[in-house]
């Protein structure tokens, strides 16, 4: 059966060579410096005092016993906090990931909204000072969440582009002979990635030199540009490793242009480390999620009618939304598709792009929805799958570019030896442990955006890849490329998320080298020794500039992308031009999962899983097998750990530290089974890559409830599943 995938997988057809990554010495051997690292001449160090109340007024704030502490140089409060310039919010044609300005009035709209910043000559000082402000708050009741008193729902203007139609939903659903009709729901979860959120700022006269670690260094320069209200050619941002990034760092927060002022008010570099905690309140967050699913087919699976409608909690000032349907409703074939998206406004900071954020939570109500459907006509899981399965949109028509769902479900099923699985549920055993086996499935759509490229690498494996295609097509030793990322002095790149950083500068790189091997060559494929070259040529150095835009791209697309707006980004399809119907772009997977369910203590644990994926062409195995590595295993904290858990009655997030915000540890995931699935993909974009980074931790939470289920014959349809919950 199952056995661990080698860390080096062999390359099948369609694959580059595995190589070992770029940065990995510099990291193991802790030179990498990362934004924090940073070493700046004569630093001041800034410290946040954060809320204590989820919603209210400052009724009274006394600085002084903290401006009287040696070493402190500055105590910023809402009557003092240097100016800046709203910026819009990122969905809403802006940059800013949430709107609410910190320290602008006296108003506190969410736990741990910002009353106070410190700046002193160290640290410890700064902390220390920040304790010494004595805050008195008129507290008011906050609506933390769904049904609380106070929280507001809303169709939201924008939503009814993913709210996906076709057909009669309504009357597919009345004539269908089995039906499934369920409501599902999702948590709150927090990045937490391992590298905390800071900012440095350094000012030389007015030019701004920002170290942040950073998905979209671009972004960030002109959305503190706008801030500050400086031209975006005097600012600079310098993000070249990220420890983490998993959305929380895509996109611009209020802190950046505060500490940026500071420093310039102070004349000196100010460096702001944000902690642990206050990275759940001042930075985005995945947000919980309510849905109802209903699944309608014919006695032979043929699916008829789909609905899904879902509810997502947002802040008061900012409609955002993951608005899954979008991507759920082209998975299986069906002639009658509804969908709906509801906003939830509640007192709450606002909610950003978490890995995978539609797919998360929308495909686990729709797989786990799809498990409960099989069982109800009793066909097997990945059989249902079959009969469902596609080759064109459900809602436009248009064929997909490539659809390999069902060989990742055959070959996944085939390692993990899925054939062994009793259907019935509870029937398998082992000792004093309950046995289940449960699938699903993974996809994440193709996205891309014009780039030049300043790149970013959040841990990905982005330098080995684009050492690695500079190297192929130049015919190089890959050890004779150096890779530069992470600089907004760059040729403006694409944001390293939506899994679309290597379909994107890889696409910029391909039509780059393309121009020097000619230059070189006259058109012969490799370069060769290039000492060689550059000798025949009698030249030191060539320098070439190529920029790559998906087909069809816009002038104002274009526009709005350089300028680092996330609009132009998100709309994978404004950016990927094709007229309409555009043709879906998706990588797929299947992920399979074997649980453990303790008999007398519900105690649930994962022995091992088997994920296959499929995503285009794949330039390295050994980064891309990595991806899926975490990606499988996030997916599974996801199902099992992960959750911030609220205090409704107070407004405030509760376990916001590693400690109690649990997340999977090595002893949760004893094995990993990968299998890499050889697909080609020629429409997509020249490289033939699909985006895989937000893959694999697709569906693998439904993989998980489905084998709980399959297990002990209880339907956990509140993630976490958790012992109380089986126990109930
Ligand atoms: Mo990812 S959540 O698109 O940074």
């Amino acid at each position: 059966m199952t056995q661990a995938t080698p860390p080096v997988p062999t390359p099948l057809a369609n694959m580059g060579q595995p190589l070992r990554r770029y940065d990995a010495m510099e990291k193991v051997m802790g030179r990498a410096r990362y934004a924090a690292d940073e070493v700046v001449p004569d630093p001041l160090y800034a410290y946040v005092l954060s809320s204590g109340i989820a919603r209210g007024e400052i009724a009274s704030i006394d600085t002084a016993p903290a401006e009287a502490m040696p070493g402190v140089v500055k105590v910023y409060t809402h009557r003092n906090a240097p100016r800046r310039t709203p910026v819009k919010f990122v969905g809403d044609d802006g940059r800013v990931g949430d709107t609410n300005m910190p320290m602008t009035d006296a108003v506190i709209r969410h736990d741990g909204d910002p009353v106070a910043m410190v700046v002193a000559d160290s640290y410890e000082t700064a902390r220390d000072a920040s304790r010494r402000i004595l805050v008195s708050y008129s507290e008011s009741a906050a609506a933390m969440t769904f049904d609380r008193p106070g929280a507001t729902t809303v169709h939201a203007e924008g939503v009814e582009a993913k709210e996906k139609k076709v057909g009669d939903f309504a009357r597919g659903w009345a004539a269908a002979p089995v039906k499934v009709d369920q409501r599902y729901s999702t948590p709150t979860q927090h990045h937490n990635a391992i590298e905390l959120y800071s900012t440095t700022a350094v000012w030389n006269g007015d030019e701004l030199t920002l170290y942040e670690p950073s998905q979209w260094v671009g972004s960030l320069q002109h959305g503190v540009a706008e801030m500050l209200d400086l031209s975006p050619a005097s600012v600079r941002v310098r993000s070249p490793y990220v420890g983490g990034g998993f959305g929380g760092k895509a996109v611009m927060t209020q802190r950046t242009a505060l500490v940026a002022a500071a420093a310039r008010d102070l004349g000196r570099p100010v460096k702001l480390v944000l902690t642990r905690k206050q990275g759940f309140t001042m930075a985005t967050y995945r947000a919980e999620t309510r849905h109802r699913v209903q699944l309608a087919s014919e006695r032979s699976g043929r699916l008829v009618a789909y609905s899904h409608e879902g509810w997502e909690v947002t802040s008061r000032a900012d409609a955002y939304n993951v608005g899954g349907t979008e991507n759920t409703a082209e998975m299986y074939a069906c002639p009658n598709v509804a969908s709906r998206i509801n906003i939830v406004h509640a007192d709450r900071n606002t909610p950003g792009f978490m890995r995978s954020p539609p797919e998360v939570p929308y495909m686990f109500a729709l797989e786990a929805a799809m498990d409960e459907f099989a069982e109800a006509l009793a066909i097997d899981p990945v059989e249902l799958r079959r009969i469902n399965d596609t080759a064109v949109s459900p809602i436009t028509g248009a064929p997909y570019t490539s659809r390999s769902l069902m060989k990742c479900f055959d070959q996944a099923a085939a390692s993990f030896g899925w054939s062994l699985r009793d259907p019935r549920p509870a029937s398998m055993t082992e000792g004093d442990w309950m046995v289940g086996y449960g699938c699903a499935t993974a996809c994440y759509p193709t996205a891309m955006t014009p780039a030049e490229i300043a790149a970013h690498d959040i841990g990905t494996g982005a330098y080995t890849v684009m050492q690695q295609l500079t190297a192929r097509e130049l015919g190089l030793d890959p050890a004779a490329v150096t890779v530069v990322m992470g600089d907004s002095r760059l040729p403006f790149g694409s944001f390293a998320g939506g899994s679309m950083t290597t379909a994107s500068a890889g696409s910029a790189i391909f039509t780059c080298a393309a121009k020097i091997r000619e230059r070189f060559t006259g058109g012969m494929p490799a370069v060769g020794d290039l000492d060689d070259a550059f000798a025949r040529l009698g030249l030191t150095h060539i320098e070439e500039y190529a920029e790559w835009f998906p087909p069809g791209t816009d002038a104002e697309t274009l526009r709005d992308f350089m300028s680092g707006k996330f609009e132009a980004e998100e709309s994978g399809e404004a950016a990927c031009g094709a007229d309409p119907p555009k043709p879906p772009m998706f990588a797929f997977g299947a992920n399979f999962v074997e649980v453990r369910v303790h008999r007398r203590t519900r105690e649930i644990r994962v022995p091992r899983m088997t994920g296959a994926f499929a995503g285009g062409h794949i330039v390295n195995p050994r980064t891309a097998r990595s991806q899926y590595l975490g990606g499988m295993i996030w997916g599974v904290a996801s199902a099992l750990l992960e959750a911030t858990e609220l205090d409704e009655k107070r407004g405030r997030y509760v376990n916001d530290n590693i400690a109690e915000y649990l997340l999977a540890v090595n002893a949760d995931v004893p094995q990993v089974d990968i299998i890499l699935v050889s697909e080609v993909d020629t429409k997509v974009n020249p490289i033939g890559v699909k985006g895989i980074g937000e893959l694999s931790n697709v569906g693998m939470n439904a993989a998980v409830a489905n084998a709980v289920h399959h297990a002990t014959g209880k339907r956990v349809r509140d993630l976490p599943i958790t012992m109380d919950k089986l126990l109930a």
